[in-house]
């Protein structure tokens, strides 16, 4: 630990706060973490907060809304206001209400990187880790799914409903960076390696993996299994995760530029300033909170 994150851990303990961080932080951040995780496991444990009085929430917008959801009564905490999802600004609340109107009968499964307004829209919500557990949970036969298309692409394969993938073109900047190209060149060098890839990566580059997995799932996969190299197509930072916590596999990122630039906003110098001054409380209108919190709940109950 460096002397910054000493400090954190000393601030951490007497504002009784706990620190949440999502797989994507820096190294630095995911060692004072208290909690890393993926996005559904980042929502269990949101859900299971008890005697923390302040939350600092690393990760981006939807992650933090989420938390603040489901603790209506908590201090959660963003250290950078701007680490936004681009993803889960596709998908207006309008725009649900607009679907909504032209397919009555159809369920709304929104991605859980969708703002708390649209949240509220949604009849459950999904994670990449338990969408098409959720999708087949419903009695719907048609089911409104958004915003990745390519999450709604994976899950059309996956059951006998019909996805309608809402909007048409939302998409992830971070893993549309993948290409099979860079599967078929990594495969040439690494031939014996494992390859892991997020279902926001486009069909071809699914196809041509051996799991497509979220981050957890990649966390599981590696831990798990026989093999003794991986190519990771995620974010780089799960990379530093995964060898940490595997020193004895060869792990590598099949894209050093894949970096998602919103997460990265948080830094340690920011994570000190939000403990100190309680900055920058996440706000969710109780109104739109209370609509959302039951999308959340159904899909912990199903996960
Ligand atoms: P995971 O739920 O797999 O951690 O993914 C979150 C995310 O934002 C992927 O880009
Ligand atoms: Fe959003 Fe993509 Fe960053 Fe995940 S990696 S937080 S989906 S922009």
């Amino acid at each position: 630990m460096n002397y910054e994150q000493e400090e954190i851990l000393k601030l951490k303990e007497e504002k009784n706060a706990i620190i949440l961080a999502h797989n994507y932080q820096t190294q630095e951040i995911q060692e004072i973490a208290d909690f890393l995780g993926d996005s559904l496991e980042l929502c269990i444990k949101a859900s299971q907060i008890e005697d923390a009085d302040l939350v600092v929430f690393c990760g981006v917008d939807f992650m933090a809304e989420t938390a603040a959801i489901l603790n209506p009564y908590k201090k959660i905490l963003i250290p950078d206001t701007q680490a936004e999802c681009p993803m889960a600004h596709m998908l207006p609340a309008e725009e649900v209400k607009k679907y909504k109107k032209k397919y009555p009968q159809a369920a709304v499964v929104l991605y859980v990187n969708t703002l708390a307004e649209a949240k509220a829209e949604a009849d459950i919500l999904c994670t990449s880790a338990n969408a098409v557990q959720v999708v087949e949970s419903l009695d719907a036969q048609q089911i409104l799914f958004g915003p990745d298309m390519n999450l709604a692409r994976y899950v059309q394969e996956r059951t006998d409903k019909e996805i309608i993938p809402i909007p048409e073109v939302g998409y992830c900047y971070v893993h549309k960076m993948f290409n099979t190209a860079d599967i078929g060149f990594s495969r040439e060098n690494y031939p014996d390696a494992e390859v892991l890839v997020h279902p926001e990566c486009d069909a071809e580059v699914q196809e041509a993996a051996d799991h497509i997995l979220s981050t957890g799932g990649m966390i599981r996969q590696v831990a798990d299994s026989d093999s003794n190299s991986f190519l990771i197509a995620t974010e780089v930072d799960m990379v530093t995760r995964l060898r940490r916590e595997n020193p004895d596999k060869l792990i590598y990122p099949l894209l050093d530029e894949a970096i998602c630039e919103n997460m990265k906003l948080h830094t340690l110098e920011k994570v000190k300033k939000s403990l100190m001054e309680e900055k920058f409380r996440v706000i969710v209108p109780e109104e739109i909170a209370d609509k959302a919190r039951g999308a959340v709940k159904r899909m912990l109950e199903v996960s």
